[in-house]
């Protein structure tokens, strides 16, 4: 399957008027001395399935995978896309024993993301001039900050009202979900690909970008030994800073309460 995405996106190439050469593979001997892995495996959940017994064999997956990058392309950052997303990235830093700024998740691009597609369409607006912040973690509890969230420079919370914001919120936190029931089967897949490439260019291009995204937690907002969604720079240096900023009241209690969750769920994972 790898070697018939990469052929056909390779034949893509004349077309768009891109000339790199994509290789798929089945074999882990082909990432040798990458300096970037990007990690989707893992699987949705089946019928019959607990969340556990996701969290469980994600986690097998998870270790299979890391411990293949570590042998193959021990210099590499690690990129997490899979899911439970911000227990996965956890999984993958202690797996690898990498220091904890070669090792990050995706999520934060991914849920700004769908925040602004949203705001776009409430207002009517190019979706170029809205800019948003979702912290927290890839779930239920993830934290979408309206006070950071602008068109134009303009908050939102100036252009639309209050209990209309928490419903566009709402439906960004189930974003995921959303899309997963229109497709029956799968779940989203060009936006999480684009987040990962704007994460991917911002390490390899040294573009120090601020942005969410699932980073490892020393005691920044009062959480320690956790990765969770937080503003971040990243450049060459991988994780290259995390943001401590205002919050609010309320933004600060919904970010720990995610981060309460997310610690139980470790527990489960036998951390
Ligand atoms: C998403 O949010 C499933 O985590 C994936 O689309």
């Amino acid at each position: 399957m790898p070697a018939g995405k990469a052929l056909d996106l390779a034949q893509a190439g004349p077309l768009v008027g891109y000339d790199v050469m994509v290789h798929g593979t089945n074999d882990y001997e082909d990432i040798k001395d990458s300096d970037m892995v990007v990690v989707t495996s893992g699987l949705a959940r089946k019928p019959g399935m607990s969340r556990e017994d996701l969290l469980k064999k994600n986690a097998e997956i998870i270790k299979s995978v890391t411990e293949n990058i570590v042998k193959y392309a021990p210099n590499a950052y690690i990129l997490m896309v899979a899911n439970p997303l911000d227990l996965m990235t956890y999984h993958a830093a202690q797996v690898s024993g990498f220091p904890k700024n070669r090792v990050f998740g995706q999520a934060g691009v991914l849920d700004s993301t769908r925040f602004r597609t949203f705001v776009a369409m409430e207002l009517n607006v190019s979706m170029a001039d809205v800019q948003a912040m979702v912290l927290g973690g890839h779930g239920d509890t993830m934290v979408p900050l309206p006070q950071y969230t602008t068109v134009g420079g303009i908050p939102i919370t100036q252009l639309i009202p209050k209990d209309r914001i928490e419903e566009i919120a709402q439906r960004t936190r189930m974003g995921g979900g959303e899309i997963v029931k229109l497709l029956k089967t799968g779940s989203a897949y060009y936006a999480p690909a684009m987040a990962s490439v704007q994460m991917v260019e911002a390490v390899l291009l040294d573009r120090k970008r601020v942005i969410p995204a699932s980073a490892f937690a020393t005691g920044q907002y009062g959480i320690e030994d956790l990765y969770i969604g937080l503003p971040i720079v990243l450049g060459a240096n991988g994780v290259e800073k995390i943001l401590e900023i205002d919050l609010g009241d309320e933004g600060l209690k919904s970010l720990q309460k995610s981060a309460a969750t997310y610690k139980e769920h470790l527990k489960e994972l036998g951390y």
